[in-house]
């Protein structure tokens, strides 16, 4: 079952790549599973926005999705063969009002919102691409920061920062606050290899200030050289034109795609997607040429989290436990693939992030 499975999502990975195309013209007719559309993460926004006008409150959405129907539901509605009718939407928002965490349900039909509970527990909701943004400058604006730099003779112009969430050890109290570090992006694509090390600097992300800083000495910077790992960047035999890799299917592909579903050999599935889990493969199923008839392998798949701790006990390692998927949502992490370089020429694309900005 797990490795069935994996081949759905690795092949469905491989033949439907992402990218951030907005498609403007909405579907005639929308499958109950579909993601949200563009529109109705607006009209979310909006409905939310209503009862917190920003003009008296912080308000910061940090999760958009579909609240999908009961999977009884949507299994009456699909052994219907539905072709036109769909099934009432409901979308499932996460917002901080105010630093308190609401989890907020909303009828999309009456543009209603049907339940807005306060999250008192543990747990913080995923980041928001915004805030890291705020997060990540706040250090070249900060004296003490500077000085550091200067202290090591580096080009403050050449530094980039990125946001780090922190484990838990143990505090009876947390506050919703991520380490960032800072890198040299002088004479690298990868910035990762070339650390800042040494330095702690803790962001609140309510109060989007430095709250602690922490310079534990001069560490040198990693050199640059030999860091190109781009397949475009490489010189012969390993460049691009010389990768020798072609694919060629002269009766066109194997697969049918019809708004957010699949038919491909005798499988039929659903992709759907959200910020959180990133690509969801749903109903599943197919054809048995034995028994004639279609079998459900799979009612919906997608990769609930990411863990990774990195074990090592220094200053700069110890703290890293990331949840990838919970802390920085796969959904609200994908890139556009681009034709040609990262997926073969036969591959079809479908909008993964439809309406997402
Ligand atoms: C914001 O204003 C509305 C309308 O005047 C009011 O009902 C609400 O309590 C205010 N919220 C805050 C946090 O002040
Ligand atoms: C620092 O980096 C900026 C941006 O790359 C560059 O224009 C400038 O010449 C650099 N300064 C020094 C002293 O190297």
């Amino acid at each position: 079952m797990v490795s069935t499975m994996n081949l759905v999502l690795f092949s469905a990975l491989l033949l439907f790549s992402l990218q951030t195309v907005v498609s403007v013209t909405p579907l005639p007719f929308q499958h109950p599973l579909d993601p949200l559309t563009k529109e109705e993460i607006t009209l979310v926004q909006t409905i939310v926005q209503r009862k917190y006008p920003t003009f008296n409150n912080t308000l910061s959405f940090h999760y958009i999705g579909l609240d999908d129907p009961h999977k009884d539901t949507i299994l009456k509605w699909e052994s219907t063969k539905p072709t036109i009718t769909t099934l009432p939407r409901k979308a499932f928002a996460i917002a901080i009002v105010n630093t308190q965490t609401h989890e907020i349900l909303i009828d999309l039909q009456t543009k209603t919102i049907l339940s807005d509970n306060i999250h008192n527990g543990n747990g913080f909701p995923t980041l928001s691409v915004d805030e890291q943004g705020v997060a990540i400058e706040l250090p070249l604006k900060y004296g003490p920061f500077k000085e550091s730099v200067n202290k090591r003779g580096l080009n403050l112009s050449e530094v980039v920062c990125s946001t780090f969430t922190l484990g838990w050890f143990g505090e009876t109290q947390s506050s919703r606050t991520v380490r960032v570090e800072c890198f040299m992006k002088e004479s690298t694509p990868n910035i990762y290899v070339r650390p800042i090390s040494g330095l702690t600097i803790v962001v609140d992300l309510d109060l989007l200030k430095i709250v602690e800083y922490h310079d534990g000495g001069i560490i040198p910077v990693p050199a640059a050289d030999n860091t190109e790992y781009r397949l475009s960047q490489q010189k012969p035999p390993f460049g691009p034109k010389h990768y020798g890799l072609a694919t060629h299917q002269p009766e066109g592909p194997g697969f049918q795609i019809s708004g957010h579903s699949v038919s491909w050999a005798n499988w039929k599935f659903h992709i759907g997607f959200d910020p959180r889990a990133g690509l969801v493969i749903s109903l599943a199923s197919i054809y048995d040429l034995e028994k004639h008839k279609s079998r459900r392998v799979l009612y919906k798949g997608y990769i609930s989290e990411l863990f990774v701790p990195y074990q090592d006990p220094t200053d700069d390692f110890f703290y890293k436990t990331f949840f990838d998927a919970g802390e920085f949502g796969f959904g609200l992490s994908t890139v556009s693939l681009v034709p040609n370089r990262d997926c073969p020429s036969n591959a079809q694309f479908l909008a993964a992030k439809d309406g997402m900005t």
